[in-house]
């Protein structure tokens, strides 16, 4: 075990006293007589200086030769150095060190700073998308900005159990084989599973949502969430577009569309808040603006229809017709300017998939929203009111021609007491890459999968 964090020593927890650290080589340089080592821990860096006369002849030279991201136990005392910015750093006076795992001369750390940042075919900044850095993503989460993200995204899991759990919603988990699709063919992938005689095709998909089995459950928990992996087939090559995200996905019995936005703002709201206690030191690290982040964790979200997202986009010359989902660059173009979240309510029916109620008032539409993020970022969350009696249901399926049979539990839900229900998902990936002012999602998870990569 680890006795001192570099964390902690940075926060003056042991100024003056002697320990040990344990680490890996971040940077260093130095002479015959001196040498300094940027020690890193998952908690921060620290610098540590040897001199020869304190350390002796074979550790200094050991010291002086390790490699980056070479593991180390470096034992020394805790010294305040005046500093050029705000007075006073700490530094570590190394008295003896130990190489744990040394870095072979002829193998370096293939991933430099030079390599982070690159220009795309856009023209646009990107952190971390080089060739070498996603062929090396192992390595790369060791940096400092991957780490970072890392910690982000924890503070956002976080945020979300603790949201639902103290408003007394229950975890619930869905399988992740399935046999119909909830969002559509198009994006489905397909698994092939236990051929049998009787059916040699047979196959299942990956799940697109937690939704239609959570709908199963809703009338035993009534409130209930989850924090799953979700796959899409999409071979959207955008800033936004995974094939495995991580959804988390709320349904709520009794509840309407407007009632169900209430806790997708209110979801949104703490997360970034959360980020703000938490994980103040690590945005500004990534220079995201803390204003912003308050905005976004203070303000109530303005709410639009669908009709007048369309007519926006109209005005900003951008050519959409009334009926057309809002794809990613509809939403950059009409999120560009926005401050904070903004709701688009009442898409089209024939925008939405069958589990979509529609409107009472008005046939034509369904009720449901999605919350964009501003800055461009665009949808985080989709959602709304489900078709909860039999006849509706019945009705949704045969007008998309979908079979019945794979939706057959579904519309079983509806015959046994079938009540008024709705729900959203959020897209994990998405608000984590927003509030940290990602360049592209991938920077915001470990091993990204995207269409064009599965691997390291
Ligand atoms: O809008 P979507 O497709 O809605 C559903 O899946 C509903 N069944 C959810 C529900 O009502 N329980 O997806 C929901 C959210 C999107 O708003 C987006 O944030 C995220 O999931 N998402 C993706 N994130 C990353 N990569 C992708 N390919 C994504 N597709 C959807
Ligand atoms: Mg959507």
């Amino acid at each position: 075990m680890k006795s001192h964090w570099v964390g902690d020593i940075l926060a003056g927890a042991h100024d003056g006293e002697t320990v040990e650290l344990k680490g890996w080589v971040y940077r260093t340089r130095g002479n015959n007589n001196i040498h300094f080592l940027s020690l890193r821990d998952s908690t921060g860096n620290i610098k540590c200086v040897a001199k020869k006369d304190i350390t002796g002849e074979d550790a200094f030279a050991a010291f002086g030769s390790a490699l980056i991201e070479s593991s180390l136990i470096v034992r020394g005392e805790v010294v305040l150095t005046p500093d050029s910015r705000d007075g006073e750093s700490h530094e570590i006076l190394v008295t003896s060190l130990d190489i744990v795992g040394s870095v072979d001369s002829e193998r370096p750390f293939p991933i430099k700073e030079s390599d982070m940042l690159h220009t795309d075919e856009e023209g646009e900044l990107m952190y971390g998308g080089s060739q070498n850095c996603l062929d090396n993503r192992h390595l790369y989460l060791r940096t400092t900005r991957a780490t970072t993200m890392l910690k982000l995204r924890s503070t956002a899991f976080g945020a979300i159990h603790d949201y639902f759990r103290s408003r007394e919603f229950i975890e619930y988990q869905a399988p992740n084989f399935v046999t119909g699709a909830v969002e559509g063919g198009s994006t489905l992938f397909e698994v092939p599973y236990f051929p049998t005689e009787a059916n040699p095709e047979r196959k299942a998909y990956l799940t697109q949502s937690w939704q239609l089995y959570a709908e199963a459950a809703m009338p035993a928990l009534e409130r209930l969430y989850t924090i799953a992996p979700s796959f899409r087939a999409e071979d959207s090559r955008t800033r936004r577009h995974l094939t495995e995200f991580w959804h988390a996905e709320m349904e709520m019995a009794w509840a309407n569309n407007d009632e169900v936005m209430e806790h997708g703002e209110g979801v949104v709201r703490h997360i970034a808040q959360t980020m703000l206690d938490e994980r103040e030191q690590e945005l500004v690290s990534l220079d995201r603006d803390l204003e912003s982040i308050a905005k976004f964790a203070d303000n109530p979200y303005p709410r639009m229809r669908y009709d007048e997202a369309i007519e926006r986009l109209q005005e900003l010359k951008v050519d959409v017709e009334w009926g057309d989902d809002l794809d990613y660059t509809m939403e950059k173009v009409l999120t560009q300017d926005f401050e904070i979240p903004h709701f688009v309510t009442h898409y089209p029916k024939i925008a939405k998939p069958f589990y979509h109620r529609v409107d009472p008032e008005d046939g034509n539409y369904v009720l449901c929203h999605d919350l964009l993020a501003p800055e461009g970022y665009g949808e985080i969350i989709g959602g709304g009111e489900r078709t909860w009696s039999e006849r509706e249901i019945l009705e949704r399926i045969d007008e998309e021609n979908t079979p019945r049979e794979p939706y057959q539990f579904y519309i079983d839900v509806r015959s046994y007491g079938g009540v008024p229900h709705a729900g959203f998902g959020l897209g994990v990936d998405r608000v984590v890459s927003w509030l940290a002012g990602a360049t592209h999602i991938r920077e915001v998870i470990p091993f990204p999968r995207t269409s064009r990569r599965v691997t390291p």
